[in-house]
């Protein structure tokens, strides 16, 4: 089977997904797509939005910037009307700002917390309300390796994909009992934001992988989907790894 193909039906669901304009974002949205939800890309590139969704009728896009939770409710309101409420949300959106802690600027700092934890937590709490009231939800976080082990230069994004994992298993106790999960994966892919890593280091990091690559980011969507499944009722506050061994 071709890797990325439809390993569940989600036909008449309505899933929510943040940075999907590009990326493994973007590839969790397609999936979704061809497995027959109505998706929600909520991303603050308003460009790379409209090459990657215009004209695809089961999705809407939202350009806006997910730390601004004002924007994020609105957005997640004016989608669920539309879907008939949110059964899935995917909080993946991300960026890095990297530098060794004793030269990163309150900028470096504040922005990688506001746009990982920030906007997992506006999306989260805006997202509960509506599957509080059918009684059912998945939420599907996007940590990282470096979020459990610490990396070199990462000081702020390894607090920030931590705290994302602190807060899953929070929010995992607090929903469970409304039929609501919560979990994360932990991803390896070639995407943009692995492009922008130093060749050398690029090579080193690859030599830790024991399926020796990095995934194509489509290879992220299957875990996603399975999380975000009626068939994962019973598993929630966990991080995936779906990173080719690294985290072993
Ligand atoms: N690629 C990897 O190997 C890897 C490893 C570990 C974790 N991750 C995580 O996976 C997620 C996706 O990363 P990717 O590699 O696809 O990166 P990417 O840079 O290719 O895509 C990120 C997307 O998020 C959007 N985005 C960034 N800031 C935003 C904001 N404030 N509001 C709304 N949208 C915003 C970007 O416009 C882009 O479309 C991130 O959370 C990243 O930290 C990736």
């Amino acid at each position: 089977m071709a890797v990325g193909r439809i390993v569940a039906d989600f036909s008449g669901s309505a899933v929510l997904i943040t940075g999907g304009a590009q990326g493994i974002g973007f590839e969790l949205a397609r999936y979704f797509v061809d497995a027959g939800a109505k998706v929600a890309v909520l991303d603050r590139d308003p460009d790379a939005l409209k090459t990657a969704w215009d004209g695809h009728g089961a999705v809407r896009t939202f350009a806006l910037d997910v730390s601004d939770a004002a924007a994020v409710t609105a957005a997640v309101d004016e989608f669920a009307a539309w879907a008939g409420g949110i059964d899935v949300a995917v909080n993946n959106a991300g960026i890095t700002r990297d530098t060794v802690v004793w030269k990163m600027t309150d900028e470096q700092w504040r922005s990688v917390l506001d746009v990982h934890l920030g906007g997992t937590f506006a999306v989260t709490r805006a997202v509960v309300p509506h599957m509080r009231r059918a009684g059912s939800g998945r939420i599907v976080n996007v940590t990282s390796y470096t979020g459990m082990h610490g990396n070199v230069g990462q000081a702020n994004y390894a607090a920030a994909k931590g705290g994302i994992i602190a807060f899953t298993k929070s929010v995992a106790k607090e929903v469970a009992r409304f039929g609501i999960t919560v979990n994360a994966i932990s991803p390896n892919a070639s995407t943009a934001m692995v492009a922008a890593i130093p060749a050398d280091r690029l090579a080193e990091m690859t030599a830790t992988v024991p399926l020796g690559r990095f995934a194509e980011p489509v290879e992220m969507a299957p875990a996603v989907a399975f999380l975000a499944s009626e068939q994962a009722a019973y598993v929630t506050g966990v991080v995936l790894p779906v990173d080719g061994g690294v985290s072993m």
